[in-house]
């Protein structure tokens, strides 16, 4: 048994205390999963995901971990466990769990083993970060990992497309309603390493961000790297203020799923729109935003849509295609698409 292997075994042995706190104690089942239902999460979907909770104390993991006969040091390695240091950084010898009183999300690798946990505060304090991640590891990397992906993997197949969102709560609502084909970048912006990942199950992929300033710079963000890996991106964008949870929970699964499919729009559609309209009656922010398109235009693999896209982009802008073209080779220095 390696180093590995014993991380992965005590991060299996956390989850399963953590899922049977939520169930199985007086405080998991009032504060963890009253939560949960409160948030329209039923048990079907709390077992699928394995979430759970952590007690409100500085020592329980730890403790059920030495009974069980654990070495403290895979505590430690994979984060579950603080090393409390002193002010010069010296270890003080002095350990604590780092997840207290918050409702559990582990991660799971697409093999279905746990790599870490995401977990949530359950106060309204704002000292408290809402979100707490288990910090890198031997068995986690957060760039090569999407939430929810071993549970999406075989819809992701099978409905030939994946939908990105952000956050862990968007998966949950999501599968639960249905959706199942869903993962999450977990607030992070996307990275190679999860483009590549998603492109094992489907070369689709429908980024659905929150509907505010941030999400929908994410999303522009992170749907060049989905193009440069040769995706086909489309985005939908909900009503400033909501995201996927929120607006499946406010309008039902019915009316979620028609508003993705009527509202989602081509990367380059929307971006084209987004930009023409924030640049609109100013000629310098109009040709910024021009060559802003242009260069997500040149990462798109296939030059038949390439072609497309740029007829498209001359008549968003009001641009003779034949100056806009010129412009597109000046850019990338190649010939035309
Ligand atoms: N996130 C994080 N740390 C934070 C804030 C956010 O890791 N301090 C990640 C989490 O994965 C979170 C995602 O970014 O799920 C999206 O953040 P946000 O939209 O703020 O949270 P929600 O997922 O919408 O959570 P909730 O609905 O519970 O507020
Ligand atoms: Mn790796
Ligand atoms: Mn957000
Ligand atoms: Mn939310
Ligand atoms: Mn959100």
């Amino acid at each position: 048994q390696n180093e590995r292997d014993s991380q992965f075994i005590v991060s299996d042995f956390a989850k399963t205390h953590f899922h049977r706190l939520l169930l199985n104690s007086d405080e998991g089942m009032s504060i963890g999963y009253g939560y949960l239902k409160e948030r329209g999460l039923n048990l079907s979907t709390i077992q699928t995901f394995e979430l759970g909770y952590s007690l409100d104390s500085w020592d329980d993991l730890m403790k059920a971990a030495e009974t069980a006969g654990f070495d403290k040091k895979y505590l430690e390695k994979t984060g579950l466990t603080v090393i409390k240091t002193d002010d010069q950084g010296k270890d003080t010898g002095r350990r604590y769990d780092r997840f207290r009183g918050r409702v559990m999300f582990p991660i799971h690798n697409i093999s279905g083993r746990v790599v870490g946990f995401g977990a949530r505060t359950l106060k309204r304090d704002d000292k408290m970060a809402k979100y707490l991640n288990s910090p890198e590891s031997e068995i986690y990397h957060k760039s090569d990992v999407l939430y929810g992906l071993f549970q999406a993997r075989q819809a992701i197949r099978t409905q030939e497309v994946c939908y990105l969102v952000e956050g862990y709560l968007d998966v949950l609502s999501l599968y639960q309603g249905g959706i199942k084909n869903v993962v999450a970048s977990s607030g992070t912006s996307l990275t190679e390493g999860q483009i590549r990942l998603i492109k094992r199950y489907s070369d689709n992929v429908t980024v659905l961000y929150d509907g505010d300033a941030a999400g929908i710079k994410a999303s522009l963000r992170g749907t060049d790297l989905l193009l440069e890996g040769g995706l086909n991106v489309r985005v939908v964008l909900f009503p400033d203020g909501d995201d996927p949870d929120s607006y499946i929970r406010k309008v039902g699964d019915q009316r979620f799923t028609e508003y993705i499919e009527t509202k989602s729009q081509d990367f380059i559609t929307f971006k084209t729109t987004l930009v023409a309209r924030e640049a609109s009656g100013d000629p310098v922010k109009k040709a910024e935003a021009i060559r802003d398109v242009l260069h997500s235009i040149a990462k798109v693999p296939d030059a038949i849509k390439r072609q497309v896209f740029l007829q498209q982009t001359s008549a968003t802008f009001g641009i003779d295609e034949q100056v806009l073209i010129t412009e597109y080779n000046k850019l990338v220095k190649a010939p035309a698409p």
